[in-house]
């Protein structure tokens, strides 16, 4: 076993870090308070090559390794969380999705535009009344000659207004090949935004990620070809279930660089602010904060390396991935609100940045599988009623 980093993933941190502490910082402070999101950020992570760091140099992309992937996310949330959640959509939930169940064809044709930033991806499968029950969609797909017709709509879409194409999961009806035993059967599609009969609206009043996009899609008789269909009539919701692997992936990493932020924030505080003639920093209960947020990120850090390293060497890896997520994310609100007990009343106003982590933290408990899926999933796994068969279809390790 090798823990150490290369020294192009220490180049990579070194350059996200920059990136995350002066184009993600400027002007954040006002776009979280008037929750506006800027597409410009996006471009330039795109010009950066984030937007493609784990895409392989035939397709455009860095050609970096999954382990990179996850120090990106881990020092872009050092800085907000809204740009790690685009990395996680457009990199994660879309384009390594196409990595895996792309055909040569259909990563031809799509991901160098992913790789750059030109064409931005997004995913679509919760529904107002499927989240946790994500088998439960209604969104239908009805196969019309070489083409499907797509009905219905996905909510809590990041990127919805600014995604040029969405991965979207649907449920087929008239199949021709029904799913097992009468279950129904999925199906997942690469859908264009300019395709007629698809519309976006935003959701506004988020408790966190405010400098960052999110809406709701829908889909009015939209035809898309047959040739968009990403895997097989009936390998719909292993689509789905495949892009949270990796979506959580990059979500888990992040949540580090939350914890990371905040010991920046109160290592820092803790030092300058005095009570009774010494830095707050010497008091135990402080101590015992911060070595709380401490543990939280050695602990979060090799939870995800561990799944960085599984990825690369082309192991499944759905239980630790959702370990290091249910883990982290706990790690890092729990993190969040100690940073602003450590600050008391200044931890209260956007003045100093705790409050935004704690807002900003709390919905990495919410998507991409609740906490308390993925406690219910580790107990399955554990007690035997749940395990990881061999996929159809993986992801290239790294390197191919
Ligand atoms: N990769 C490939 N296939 C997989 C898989 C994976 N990771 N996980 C499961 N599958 C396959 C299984 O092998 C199974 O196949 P068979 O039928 O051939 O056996 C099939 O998919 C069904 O799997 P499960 O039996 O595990 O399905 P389930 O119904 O028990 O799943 C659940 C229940 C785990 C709770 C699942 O519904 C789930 O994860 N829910 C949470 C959904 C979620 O995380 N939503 C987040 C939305 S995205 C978002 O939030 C992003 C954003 O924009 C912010």
């Amino acid at each position: 076993m090798d823990f150490s980093l290369t020294a192009e993933h220490k180049q990579i941190q070194e350059a996200a870090y920059k990136f995350g502490q002066t184009t993600i910082l400027e002007g954040l402070r006002e776009r979280d308070r008037e929750a506006t999101s800027d597409r410009k950020v996006l471009e330039k992570m795109g010009e950066s090559g984030f937007l493609g760091v784990q895409i392989p140099e035939a397709y455009g992309g860095m050609g970096a390794d999954y382990v990179s992937l996850g120090i990106v996310c881990e020092e872009l949330e050092r800085a907000d969380t809204s740009a790690r959640v685009a990395l996680s959509v457009h990199n994660g939930l879309h384009s390594m999705t196409i990595m895996q169940w792309g055909t040569e064809q259909q990563k031809k044709r799509w991901l160098p535009d992913l790789a750059t930033g030109k064409r931005i991806g997004a995913f679509g499968l919760t529904e107002p009344n499927a989240g946790s029950d994500a088998a439960n969609l209604k969104t239908t797909a009805r196969k019309d000659g070489d083409h499907y017709v797509i009905n219905g709509q996905k909510a809590w879409i990041s990127l919805s207004d600014y995604a040029d194409q969405f991965l979207v999961i649907t449920k087929l009806v008239d199949a021709e090949k029904s799913g097992d035993g009468g279950k129904p059967s999925f199906a997942a599609f690469i859908v264009d935004r300019t395709t007629p009969g698809f519309s976006s609206r935003p959701i506004h009043g988020k408790l966190g990620v405010r400098a960052g996009n999110t809406g709701e899609i829908f889909f009015q008789d939209m035809r898309v070809p047959a040739g968009s269909m990403l895997g097989d009539e009936g390998d719909g919701f292993k689509v789905a279930m495949s892009a949270l692997d990796h979506g959580r992936y990059t979500v888990a990493s992040g949540a580090v660089g939350i914890i990371t932020a905040c010991l920046d924030a109160c290592t820092k505080y803790a030092n300058e602010r005095t009570v009774g003639g010494e830095p707050i920093g010497k008091k135990q209960l402080v101590q015992q904060m911060i070595a709380s947020m401490v543990q939280g990120r050695e602990v979060g850090r090799l939870l995800y390396y561990q799944v960085g390293w599984m990825k690369n060497t082309g192991q499944r890896h759905t239980r630790e991935c959702s370990m290091a997520k249910w883990v982290n994310c706990a790690a890092a609100f729990d993190a969040a609100n100690k940073a602003v007990e450590i600050h008391g009343a200044y931890g209260f106003c956007d003045e100093f940045p705790v409050e935004r982590y704690f807002r900003n933290s709390r919905g990495a408990m919410i998507y991409e599988g609740t906490h308390e899926i993925h406690t219910l999933m580790q107990a399955e796994y554990e007690l035997g009623y749940r395990s990881d068969k061999p996929l159809k279809r993986v992801l290239p390790t790294w390197p191919e």
